[in-house]
């Protein structure tokens, strides 16, 4: 039996950088997870008869979540509702299925890296039928009707058994729970040489995987151990939790210190890896180096023809705004071209759907490729393995050869977390109200070459994204970028990255700090951020 309730709008259901994330006490309102899922209901077209990809990352609060979408499911009229096992799904597998299931589309649970727990946060994030999250359009009519709705659908089923694998049938819908780890684990092993991977490993190369007690710690179990013939304890930190153990499951080298000391100590690994907490975000540290994002893009894009799903070359690359160059100076050799997008992996999602990009990056730990579209963290673990098991080199030795070929792109983001809106507004506005004056003036030792508000032009569709990120660029190739973040859930977090390049020629051995150090002096003249922020310094450098 479904019933229809009446409902008043939340005005907080504006989607962010990728989907809804609120403290899991907002999401526990009345009404407030019904409201946002109906609202996606209402914007989805054809849903009548189709399928519905649901899972999460199994943080506190997904299975109460899960079964109030697979009511809500049944009385819009969906046929099919795929769950995964135990209502998990990382959100690269829940991509995966949404693509080779011909889905409409999916409801993914999670607030990625962030905490999780009854104080903590959670998430709801709609994908579309490509298995890429809903792109602005989607969003932008998702906020409006968050804004009118006053009617919600839902049946009154008792409570699906999601551990039991197998198909229920309740009030027309089919609710089929799979198995999460088995079709992804396909997919990958579709890519990727995993018999040169299994050698490597056999012939005595180590490694760590810190899956810091989130989502993929049943499938790097399954893929690293099993299929691979990793040694047992490989994976470290394997089991789901729905508090994360207390921590951050975000993979850098703050939350992720264990690994890192690990792999800087005397009996390091030949090669560290994490995940975050759904999945899609990768930290790469090899024997006593760590590698940012942005170069781990670029070396995965100069050397993904080692692999076989990519044995033919790449089409082109695309990276957000914010994420080094490093990875168009591999476009430029390789003569594919390189795309610059707005934050957040749904603006790579046209590029994927029209074969102009075969590999996508970002600054934020995000790299992937055209076998889903999303952003996957293993995906990235396993194209690195399958290099270094046709290359046979340390990680440190393709660093440096990469460095030494293209020069170095040195990097970093100071992030500012929780500070006051007003103050962080204030900083943005401050420097939107300059941009005009900037170029020509000097800061410190650097000259402003160039200054603009980053606007996105999406050549597939015409669709135009303004205000993402102040530019600041200096005759010399540096660059610093401004920029809010869209993925917070309590005040605002200011982020500043800081690049400079460093030719073939030069010293490519530095410290990064060192050799960022005078623009980060000239962040701060620009930008007054300890003034704006009342911080002193950020609270994370990655
Ligand atoms: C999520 C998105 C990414 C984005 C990242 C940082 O992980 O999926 O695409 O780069 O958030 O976004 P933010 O707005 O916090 O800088
Ligand atoms: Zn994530």
């Amino acid at each position: 039996m479904t019933s229809t309730v009446e409902t008043k709008p939340f005005t907080d259901q504006k989607p962010g950088t990728s989907g809804l994330r609120k403290k899991v006490r907002v999401f526990q309102q009345p009404h407030y997870a019904e409201n946002f899922i109906q609202s996606v209901f209402d914007v989805v077209e054809g849903k009548d008869g189709a399928t519905l990809v649901i899972g999460g990352d199994g943080r506190y609060l997904n299975r109460e979540v899960i079964q109030t979408a697979i009511r809500m499911a049944a009385a819009n009229g969906f046929a099919r509702a795929i769950v995964g096992q135990g209502g998990i799904l990382s959100t690269p597998a829940a991509s995966n299925v949404i693509r080779t299931r011909g889905a409409i589309g999916g409801l993914v649970l999670s607030a990625s890296h962030n905490p999780g727990g009854p104080d903590e946060d959670f998430g709801i994030k709609y994908n579309v039928s490509n298995g890429g999250p809903a792109p602005e359009s989607f969003t932008d009519a998702l906020y409006a009707r968050t804004l009118e709705i006053d009617r919600y659908v839902i049946s009154d089923m008792t409570d699906i058994d999601l551990d039991t694998l197998g198909e229920t049938t309740v009030d027309g819908l089919t609710v089929e729970v799979i198995d999460p780890v088995t079709a992804y684990a396909e997919c990958m092993e579709g890519l990727f040489d995993f018999a040169a991977i299994r050698d490597l490993i056999a012939g005595g190369f180590r490694l760590s995987f810190d899956a810091m007690h989130a989502v993929t710690g049943p499938y790097a179990t399954e893929i690293l151990e099993r299929r691979l013939g990793a040694a047992p304890g490989t994976v470290v930190n394997g089991a789901p939790l729905p508090d994360f153990g207390g921590h951050h499951p975000d993979p850098n080298l703050v939350h992720a210190h264990e690994l890192y000391e690990r792999m800087m100590g005397d009996d390091a690994p030949d090669f560290g890896a994490a995940s975050d907490g759904d999945g899609d975000r990768n930290l790469i540290i090899g024997r006593g180096i760590f590698v940012t994002p942005s170069d781990s893009l670029a070396v995965l894009a100069a050397n993904a023809h080692l692999a076989p799903a990519y044995k033919d070359g790449i089409a082109g690359i695309a990276r957000s705004m914010p994420t080094s160059a490093a990875a168009d100076r591999v476009a430029q050799a390789l003569d594919v071209p390189l795309y610059e997008t707005p934050t957040g992996w749904k603006f790579f999602g046209n590029l994927l759907d029209a074969g102009l990009v075969t590999i996508c990056g970002e600054e934020s730990a995000g790299t992937g490729s055209n076998h889903v579209r999303e952003k996957d963290g293993l995906w990235a673990v396993l194209l690195w393995l399958n290099i270094l098991a046709v290359r046979r080199q340390p990680v440190a030795e393709i660093m440096a050869d990469h460095w030494a070929r293209y020069g170095r792109n040195y990097y970093a983001r100071h992030d500012y977390e929780g500070v006051e809106q007003a103050g962080a507004d204030a900083l943005m506005t401050s420097l939107r109200e300059r941009l005009v004056t900037l170029p020509g003036t000097t800061i410190g030792d650097l000259t402003v070459s160039e200054a603009d508000d980053f606007a996105y032009h999406d050549s597939t569709d015409g669709s135009v994204s303004r205000k993402q990120g102040i530019r600041i660029l200096f005759a010399d190739g540096s660059r610093i970028v401004f920029r809010l973040s869209g993925t917070g859930t309590q005040g605002a977090t200011l982020r500043v990255y800081i690049e400079r390049y460093e030719p073939a020629d030069g010293d490519l051995a530095q410290q990064t700090g060192d050799a960022l150090a005078p623009l980060v002096a000239a962040a701060e003249t620009v930008a007054s951020i300890k003034q704006h922020t009342g911080r002193n310094e950020p609270d994370v450098v990655t």
